[in-house]
């Protein structure tokens, strides 16, 4: 009798401790109050041939992001073609599963054919050759996806650090005024694709001169009476930076301007170097570091996330989504840079060849504690 009292108790305590309401819970249902939660996925994920990400972008999360196959490059690879097949897959995906499907991204400097600034004999184009360029462009993609996604990210990463344009393969088709490009862009793809959300989407959105130039943007384009309805705050960040201070004047700076504001490609780094901050450009792809001295130094998880690390990553993770949840009557989505680390392009940039841990979902497509303690949220 004793015995069975014993036994009754011990596996309604391991049957107990299973169920708990979280664990049943799914990242979209515990956030349905608050804002959409989404996650970029890449063609394996949106055809199924990686069935097992492809369920857990299912069952989890209720908006998309192309990781990349709705940019120029490929989109329109050569002068003559076009090639609409993986990005007609992904929106279908979306489609079928109820999403709201984001289109990424119209005018950017990186993923973006030569041909579009250069003509055949390797010679610059005009600036009005590049208004022209960026017009058609924007014209044959949001009408081919008009009424499919429900918003573009307009214009991508044209800000610096210094709250000025940056120099790039656009800014420079421009003679550097960045402002034309803006307006341009905004202005034609309200046009072409009306009723379709449009976004500015950036990086380190939340250095304070740079958070202050890409206001001074959305306010310019509402003088100009040119529609822009959100703001995407990239969100490659690490564990210690950016400051929850920062995070939170940036949201609340958009905000205060009357558009959305998004959370709009969260992963979190943990290796040497990048995880102190965004590290832009390649110089970290230069071989040197991939010498055995350096690869011991910049890439010393490769057989597993030590618990505390795996701790630090729970907490910065739980403290992102609480302010973010605080501020849910400011936050329209927050969408992960993947689904699983084993996706994640943290593993190549800005090192190559590193084993990185930026998500909530393990290689081996278990969850980590992170998910658990994120989803604890809402209900507190
Ligand atoms: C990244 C993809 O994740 C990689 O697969 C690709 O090689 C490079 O681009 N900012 C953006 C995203 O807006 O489109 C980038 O995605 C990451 C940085």
């Amino acid at each position: 009798m004793k015995r069975k009292i014993i036994l009754t108790t011990a596996l309604s305590l391991i049957i107990g401790s299973h169920i708990t309401a979280a664990d049943n819970t799914t990242l979209k249902e515990a956030y349905a109050g608050a804002f959409k939660i989404g996650t970029a996925v890449n063609g394996q994920i949106a055809s199924g041939r990686n069935a097992q990400g492809q369920k857990i972008a299912i069952e989890q999360f209720n908006a998309i992001s192309p990781e990349n196959d709705l940019k120029a490059e490929v989109l329109h690879p050569t002068k003559d073609t076009w090639n609409w097949r993986a990005a007609d897959n992904y929106v279908e995906f979306g489609k079928n599963n109820g999403m709201f499907v984001l289109g990424h991204t119209l005018i950017w400097h990186n993923q973006s054919p030569e041909f579009f600034f250069k003509h055949d004999d390797g010679s610059d184009k005009s600036v009005e050759e590049m208004k022209e360029v960026l017009r058609s462009y924007i014209e044959t993609v949001t009408k081919h996806f008009h009424g499919k996604v429900n918003a573009w990210d307009v214009v991508n990463e044209i800000i610096g650090d210094d709250g000025k344009y940056r120099s790039t393969v656009w800014t420079n088709s421009f003679k550097g005024d960045g402002d034309e490009i803006v307006k341009l862009a905004f202005k034609y793809a309200s046009e072409y694709t009306p009723g379709t959300e449009l976004y500015y989407n950036d990086f380190n959105v939340w250095r304070p001169a740079k958070r202050d130039g890409i206001a001074r943007i959305v306010r310019m384009l509402q003088k100009e009476g040119i529609r822009i309805d959100g703001v995407g705050i990239q969100a490659h960040w690490g564990l210690n930076y950016p400051s929850r201070e920062d995070i939170i004047a940036a949201i609340d700076t958009f905000a205060a301007l009357g558009v959305k504001v998004m959370i709009t490609e969260l992963d979190i780094d943990v290796l040497p170097i990048s995880k102190e901050g965004q590290v832009i450009g390649k110089s970290l792809n230069d071989p040197i570091y991939q010498l055995p001295e350096f690869e011991k130094f910049l890439d010393p998880y490769k057989n597993g996330l030590p618990d505390d690390v795996q701790a630090q990553l729970t907490e910065r993770y739980r403290e992102l989504m609480q302010i973010f949840y605080d501020r849910r009557d400011k936050i329209d989505r927050v969408t992960f840079w993947g689904v699983n680390d084993g996706m994640s392009w943290k593993n190549g940039s800005p090192v190559p060849n590193r084993t990185n841990y930026p998500l909530i979902w393990n290689r081996d497509y278990t969850a980590k504690p992170a998910l658990k303690a994120i989803l604890e949220i809402p209900g507190k």
